[in-house]
């Protein structure tokens, strides 16, 4: 579906009117004056209708070259309730079946039109490339949207941004949607590699041989029972100076976690194709960056590996040795994120020395438990880097909530065999000690950990998500850079 942008004027199709406090708008008036009040009187006779933001009520009417007027609430305190808005118009705009239609967009915030605009794109996502049987009737009907706005050209500008954020989202909720016998490793190796023909990033592949060389028996170990090579991939964008160091993101990227010879229930495992998402942000992220030339130097590094029982896996109570150099015994091999993401912060801190690194993961069930699908668990050893991640959350919708990390949960995961184990102590505190983990393996280089567990699938329709990948981090680490690193 596409966006555009025009000036006032006669809209086709489905034609979109802001009600403001429960009073049409300006715009929205002189509307109605052509339509000779029909609008004033549909809003007159919906009793029940609140005006809330992005409530609608739909009505046909005559005099316009519209075929039907939608009637929404418009009540936006802040960019993210322009984006809803958006998002919801566009689901009625979808059940009423047009295939053009217009938003009058009042006022003359420009930022707020093109917010709106997001929000209805991000909404109009879906991932139906394996069916092969749908009847055009099922399929989504609206071409385009037009965003109706005084200073339609600087609306359109400043959405020229937020659509290259869009097709990031987009690029990572398709990664996130991918089965995983199409995306494994391998594959998905190769599809980040693409990047570079495209975005103009750095591409490079690291193989199981190249992994051992460096040390990385925890990353290693993982990947150990499955058929598909394990990578690693590392992403490169230079747009800042010369020798300035980079800014770091790392994702969790196993492909499919069955949780190994600690083999998960089979009631709702094909939910773990989406343990890559991790990596999936951080890649979407790489590339807008990438493609917006953002003036910074950034690095994105991903752990890509399939957890699977078979003969060669690892077991609970092997001891593996982790590039930082520490043992590891493995107790649970469902607990293989922090694993993956052990080696990849050792690495990623000591070949780039960034400024600050975020990981991103899928790390635990217990994250859901704490905060819900609302906002993700951020931890973190850097109160700086926690106070910049939790506004650009604010402000993107990508939310974040502070957990503790410490050294009270040492003795939770220190172990009787080895300098440290997988696992915690049973039904206590379980995010924090996978962070207290990871915090093992990074040295003093501000760093984050968020734990998207819980909000990188929806079960539900959300504002700017359809069911399913939202995508969520791409907006919120792309803040932060512009806010805080490209100055
Ligand atoms: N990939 C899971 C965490 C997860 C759960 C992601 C639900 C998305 C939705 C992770 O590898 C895992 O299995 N964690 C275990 C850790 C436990 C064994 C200490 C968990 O959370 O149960
Ligand atoms: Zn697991
Ligand atoms: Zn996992």
């Amino acid at each position: 579906m596409d966006i555009k942008f025009a000036k006032m004027g006669a809209a086709k199709g489905a034609i979109v009117l802001q009600v403001i406090k429960n009073k049409l708008g300006k715009e929205a008036k002189n509307t109605d004056k052509h339509s000779k009040g029909a609008l004033a009187h549909a809003l007159k006779i919906a009793s029940g209708f609140e005006g809330k933001n992005g409530e609608a009520i739909s009505t046909t009417c005559q005099h316009l070259e519209a075929d039907i007027a939608v009637l929404a609430g418009y009540d936006a305190k802040d960019s993210k309730d322009q984006k809803a808005f958006g998002g919801k118009v566009f689901d009625v705009l979808k059940g009423l079946k047009v295939k053009n239609a217009t938003i009058v967009v009042e006022g003359d915030d420009a930022e707020a039109a093109a917010n709106i605009a997001l929000g209805a794109k991000l909404k109009s996502y879906s991932f139906d490339k394996y069916f092969t049987k749908k009847k055009p009737s099922e399929k989504l009907q609206l071409k385009d949207i037009t965003i109706m706005f005084g200073e339609s050209a600087k609306a359109k500008k400043a959405y020229a941004d937020l659509a290259a954020q869009a097709d990031a989202v987009f690029f990572t909720r398709d990664l996130v949607s991918e089965p995983s016998n199409v995306l494994y490793p391998d594959s998905y190796a190769k599809r980040i590699k693409a990047l570079e023909k495209t975005s103009g990033l750095k591409v490079t592949v690291l193989g199981e041989k190249q992994m051992e060389k460096l040390g990385m028996g925890s990353l290693l170990c993982v990947g150990q029972g499955s058929e598909k090579e394990s990578k690693l991939v590392v992403m490169e964008w230079n747009g800042g100076k010369k020798g300035e160091k980079p800014v770091a993101f790392v994702g969790k990227g196993v492909t499919f976690d069955t949780g190994g010879i600690s083999i998960k229930p089979s009631i709702g495992m094909e939910d773990m194709k989406y343990d890559m998402g991790g990596s999936a942000t951080v890649v979407g992220t790489m590339k807008l960056l990438a493609e917006r030339k953002a003036k910074v130097n950034a690095v994105g590094v991903v752990g890509l590996v399939e957890n699977m029982p078979s003969g060669n896996a690892i077991k609970p109570g092997d001891v593996v040795t982790s590039m930082s150099g520490q043992t590891i015994a493995v107790l649970n091999t469902d607990a293989e994120g922090r694993l993956v993401l052990a080696d990849a912060l050792w690495y990623t801190q000591s070949k780039f020395k960034p400024k600050f690194m975020v990981n991103l993961a899928t790390l635990t069930g217990a994250i859901n438990v704490a905060l819900g699908s609302a906002r993700c668990g951020l931890f973190s050893n850097n109160d700086e880097l926690s106070e910049r991640l939790y506004k650009s959350g604010v402000k993107t919708g990508d939310e974040v909530w502070r957990l503790p990390i410490g050294p009270e949960y040492d003795s939770h995961i220190d172990s009787e065999i080895a300098d440290m184990q997988n696992i915690g102590l049973y039904g206590e505190a379980g995010s924090i000690t996978a962070a207290q983990f990871l915090h093992r393996h990074v040295n003093d280089v501000p760093w984050a950990h968020l734990d998207i567990a819980a909000v990188c699938w929806a079960d539900r329709v959300q504002d700017t998500t359809p069911k399913g990948a939202r995508g969520f981090g791409v907006a919120l680490l792309n803040d932060l850079v512009k806010e805080h690193y490209e100055k």
